[in-house]
């Protein structure tokens, strides 16, 4: 667990820093319901991402790719941010927080109210066809009978996010290079950072010369290799906690 001394130690960073970067992952949004992919409970557990997440099963084998696309939407559509995606927005309008980079899927960053976020892995929250490119919103896609179906052309549909099998967006990968290679605090919020290019941000922020800071209930592959310090609680509880102490700083 973590104690106050973490929390003020944390606000009195974000305070002095010139340039706060946010790299958030799946544990960013388990306080709004959704599951983690590694780890007891998460997705992977039930699907092999190799197959289940791979491009190439999409194409070729949408009604398999599309068990478990149902089951993402399900629980990302209606999820709502939790009081960690505030907490952000609340930096951001602040002035404190210049970006984050997320590799999640859920839209919520934007929905809570963060104007710079790079989405990494690109969103679920629209649905594209993969033959004439109609895009619709990922709500008024029919999941029964399974797979969906483009509704001009009949052609296989997709939803904007990143599969395994396909390149990140260079314009994402680009913006966040910069943003790791510019800030001194970058903080990493609920990722395992494991997942290659994203997981190279930490390293390229502290290469930099950037202290890099996690919050995170569990250590991971980061922790004191990477890491400077680490927050051992949950990122809604704890980014709360942390700007009602930079407000009590800032005055
Ligand atoms: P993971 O599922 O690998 O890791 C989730 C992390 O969240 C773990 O380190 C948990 O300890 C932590 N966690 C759990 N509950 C938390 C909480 N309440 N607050 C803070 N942290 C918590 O998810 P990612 O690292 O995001 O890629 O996974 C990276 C990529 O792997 C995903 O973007 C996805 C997947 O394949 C694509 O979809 C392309």
């Amino acid at each position: 667990m973590y104690t106050d001394a973490d929390i003020l130690r944390l606000a009195r960073d974000i305070v002095s820093a010139r340039k706060v970067v946010a790299l958030s992952g799946a544990g960013m949004s388990v306080e709004s319901g959704i599951p983690t992919f590694r780890g007891k409970g998460g997705l992977w557990e039930k699907y092999d991402p190799e197959e289940y997440g791979h491009i190439t099963t999409l194409r070729h084998h949408p009604e398999r790719a599309w068990i478990m696309l149902k089951e993402m939407q399900e629980a990302i559509l209606p999820a709502k941010p939790n009081a960690g995606h505030y907490a952000l927005a609340e930096l951001e309008a602040m002035g404190l927080l210049s970006s984050i980079i997320t590799q999640n899927v859920d839209g919520l960053h934007h929905v809570a109210g963060n104007k710079n976020v790079i989405e990494f892995h690109g969103n679920l929250q629209t649905t594209s066809c993969m033959d004439c490119g109609f895009q619709q919103p990922s709500a008024d896609v029919p999941l029964d009978p399974l797979p969906p179906r483009c509704p001009k052309c009949r052609g296989p549909v997709k939803p904007d996010a990143v599969f395994f099998g396909e390149a990140i967006p260079v314009d994402a990968l680009t913006r966040s290079h910069h943003e790791a290679q510019s800030c001194d605090l970058m903080l990493v919020i609920g990722t395992e950072a494991v997942v290659y290019p994203a997981a190279s941000m930490p390293e390229i922020a502290r290469s930099a010369g950037a202290t890099v800071v996690e919050i995170n209930p569990s250590r991971t592959p980061l922790t004191h290799f990477v890491s400077s310090y680490i927050i051992q609680g949950p990122a809604g509880e704890v980014l709360s906690k942390v700007v009602a102490e930079v407000k009590k700083l800032k005055g």
